[in-house]
């Protein structure tokens, strides 16, 4: 019989899997403070993680858990020097949430694009065609698309912006050319000169030290007045202070943001009072059906891993 702590709900179709497993008992454990985590995780041999934070003040507590299984790919909430020294699994729901994050980039694109927040708030002033002229919305079609990073996430855009008959552009230097052009991509080696020529941005790598402040006030001063970009990847690859001084200088059309370098972002933070960027709170994978997904592959992992059969595309190299 294996302990599972289920920290932070997940969607009921994971914990169904759990109860038709007689192997497994679980106890959802939705107070995540550090008091409570170091008092109640001891007694489990794995664990599922959505945002908060498992740290070595935690872990060294944990001697039995073998396993923590992430609702989601990134996992910069886990220490995972302490889980490499101590033997302890890393999992991820791999397949689970790539749609969903490419069908926001998507609708981002269209709504910066269409202006649809104006026009909106245009008919509910009551002005509904006296300003709707002046209002700038462009199209989609034709334009260069630049995607940062190919991976899960970024392979599924692609798919998505040639729909739209777009010339798509992709920055991913560990990323053979032959894979980016079998997708219908383009490799770029110059990130700044493939920035300098794209309508639309979109990014989809981890944030490292490499990546952080990649986007800055250099780079939009050389982007098109007319350039849209989208981060769901991770907050702080996007310099935000630059950004709002970009979007008031007119340097780029739009943004839209689903990360920040703080969560929740601050009351003070200037971009909470920019109209040309439309914000999200960490949201693009909260459709019903990516929810059901990953809160399945979240279990599924588990349940694999101690059977021994955990797919290698769900197991962090640490
Ligand atoms: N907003 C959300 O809710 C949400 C959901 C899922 C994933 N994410 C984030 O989206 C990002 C992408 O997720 P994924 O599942 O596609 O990850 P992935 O690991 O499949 O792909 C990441 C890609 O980034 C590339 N990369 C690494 N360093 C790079 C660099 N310096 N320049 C360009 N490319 C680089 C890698 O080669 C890889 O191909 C991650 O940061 C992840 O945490 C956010």
């Amino acid at each position: 019989m294996y302990k599972i702590a289920i920290i932070e709900e997940i969607h009921q179709d994971g914990i169904n899997l759990l109860e038709q497993n007689s192997n497994y008992e679980y106890e959802i454990i939705k107070d995540v403070s550090e008091k409570n985590l170091i008092e109640k995780l001891p007694a489990f041999d794995g664990c599922t993680l959505r945002v908060s934070k498992l740290d070595e003040q935690i872990l060294k507590h944990c001697p039995k858990l073998k396993v923590i299984s992430r609702h989601g790919v990134g996992y910069d909430n886990v220490d995972l020097k302490y889980l490499k020294k101590n033997n302890i699994s890393l999992l991820i729901t791999a397949t689970a949430n790539a749609v969903a994050v490419a069908e926001h980039v998507m609708t981002m694109f269209l709504s910066l694009s269409k202006s649809v927040q104006k026009y909106d708030q245009e008919v509910r002033d009551g002005n509904f065609k006296n300003n709707a002229k002046k209002i700038k919305t462009i199209e989609l079609f034709n334009k260069n698309v630049l995607i940062l990073g190919f991976g899960r996430i970024g392979k599924k855009l692609i798919e998505r912006c040639l729909s739209f008959n777009t010339k798509v552009y992709v920055y991913d230097p560990y990323v053979e050319k032959k894979i980016i052009e079998q997708h219908g991509g383009i490799k770029v080696d110059s990130i700044n000169e493939a920035l300098k020529i794209s309508d639309y941005v979109s990014l989809h790598m981890p944030l490292t030290e490499e990546t952080k402040n990649l986007i800055n006030y250099k780079i939009f001063k050389d982007m098109k007045k007319t350039a849209i970009i989208v981060n769901t990847a991770r907050g702080g690859i996007i310099n935000e202070v630059d950004l709002d001084r970009a979007l008031n200088e007119n340097l780029i059309f739009g943004a839209a943001l689903d990360v920040f370098l703080n969560e929740p972002i601050e009351i003070n933070n200037p971009l909470l009072t920019n109209k040309k960027v439309i914000l999200s709170p960490h949201s693009a994978t909260f459709t019903d059906e990516c929810t059901s997904r990953m809160g399945i592959e979240t279990i599924k992992n588990i349940i694999d891993f101690f059977q021994k059969k955990i797919d290698k595309s769900m197991l962090v190299k640490l």
